[in-house]
């Protein structure tokens, strides 16, 4: 595979210095890394460190009639698959939100098209100063990306606030996430795919049928699956929660939208099915809002079954992912229910919780037991984010 590659532009504040590490890191990490600095950098960090560094990419002024003619500052971010600024200082902030060009830093920015993030670093002040809130406004409305600034010291003796510009690793963090670069660990090259929370089956156009998964252990477990370093696709029911950066999320509504959406994903070499699916739809869709009658007795309801989508998973041959995971969602006979229905759903493994006690359908907390041909585990109540990361290492495990 080619090599992603990020342009990084210096700008000129303390924390510079950490750009070392960041081009030694992102070399690492496999990126290929061009780096401008801007003439303020250049008193906080010698081109001639960055230069060995980045293997001679390196760009300075935007009239070096040299560098104009090997790269010109519009190739220079065209080359780029994303374009990082770090530090990127209250003075650059203003210049891009304005659109000013009068150096290679700033006149790069403005000929780019491609993603740009920014590593803010400064004085605190400077970051809370009513200036800098509208720069960085426009600039989020802009679509730029940030990561940080943290809280903390900061290099003048004795201050400290919002303003520390984040740390290599999680820069380059950001990077990949932005662009969909899997982090390496041990589930690295493995595909997960991941269903969450529930489905809505229209009945008309104002009503549908719903139940009261949050989507929270589902996101959950791709938060976890994306922190091993695999590739994860979370198909989703409507929720309120945030995909994981760096998932890649297909939303849906319906178990026939989610069915095809897996379908469309497929394959996978782990399938953890943790959406709470319909089980059945309204027969027909109505195409305008049902009224009462005046009679007094409710309109029928005709429903009809939903396609089991683990099952569809579990027994397909092509090819069946190495490992399928479903969820019971089960008010009694936990165990006897949840293990019939691994049986007759045909997955390896099945995480069964007790959807009966407050908080588990909609909450933050999950007590599960897992069922797999080696016996039974009851796994005390955690935290959803708990569970997930428990049941990623039992993945692994299996994988090893
Ligand atoms: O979303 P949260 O608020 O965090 O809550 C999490 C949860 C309780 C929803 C989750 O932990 C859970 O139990 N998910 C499965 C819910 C469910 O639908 O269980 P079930 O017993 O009805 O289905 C069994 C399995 O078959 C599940 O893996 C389900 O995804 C799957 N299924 C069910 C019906 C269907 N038509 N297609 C399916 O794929």
């Amino acid at each position: 595979m080619n090599p992603k590659k990020i342009l990084l532009i210096i700008g000129g504040g303390i924390a510079a210095y950490k750009t070392l590490e960041l081009i030694r890191r992102a070399q690492d990490r496999g990126f290929e890394i061009s780096v401008v600095m801007t003439g303020a950098a250049q008193h906080f960090v010698t081109p001639l460190s960055v230069s060995t560094l980045a293997k001679g990419r390196l760009y300075s002024d935007l009239f070096d009639r040299q560098e104009d003619m090997d790269v010109g500052h519009i190739r220079l971010s065209r080359q780029a698959d994303i374009v990082v600024v770090a530090p990127a200082t209250a003075d650059l902030m203003a210049k891009m939100s304005h659109g000013l060009a009068d150096d290679l830093a700033s006149a790069t920015l403005l000929a780019n098209d491609k993603p740009v993030l920014l590593a803010p670093g400064m004085n605190p002040n400077m970051w809370e100063h009513p200036a800098t809130r509208r720069n960085r406004a426009q600039l989020a409305e802009d679509g730029v990306q940030f990561v940080g600034p943290m809280a903390g010291e900061m290099a003048e003796a004795n201050e400290a606030g919002t303003g520390r510009m984040a740390e290599p690793d999680e820069i380059l963090e950001a990077v990949q996430a932005i662009l969909g670069v899997p982090k390496a660990g041990p589930l690295s090259g493995k595909h997960v795919l991941i269903t969450a929370g529930p489905t809505h089956e229209p009945i008309d156009p104002v009503r549908y049928i719903a139940n009261r998964s949050s989507g929270k252990q589902g996101y959950a477990i791709a938060r976890a699956a994306q922190a091993a370093g695999a590739k994860v696709t979370l198909v989703s029911g409507p929720v309120d929660i945030a995909a994981p950066d760096g998932v890649k999320l297909v939303s849906v509504q319906t178990a026939r939208q989610m069915k095809q959406a897996v379908i469309e994903a497929l394959p996978a070499d782990i399938a953890i099915m943790c959406a709470a699916v319909a089980d059945w739809r309204a027969t027909h869709e109505a195409d305008r809002k049902q009224k009462k009658d005046g009679s007094g007795k409710p309109a029928a309801l005709e429903l009809t079954e939903n396609p089991d989508i683990l099952a569809y998973v579990a027994q397909q041959s092509d090819p069946r992912p190495a490992l399928v995971i479903g969820f019971a969602a089960e008010t009694d006979n936990l165990i006897d229910n949840a293990t019939s229905k691994r049986l007759r759903k045909g997955c390896d493994w099945l995480v069964a919780n007790d959807v009966s006690q407050e908080g588990v359908m909609g909450g933050d907390h999950n007590a599960v037991h897992l069922i797999r041909d080696s016996g039974i585990e009851a796994w005390p109540q955690a935290g959803k984010q708990a569970v997930a990361e428990r049941l990623m290492s039992e993945i692994i495990q299996h994988f090893q």
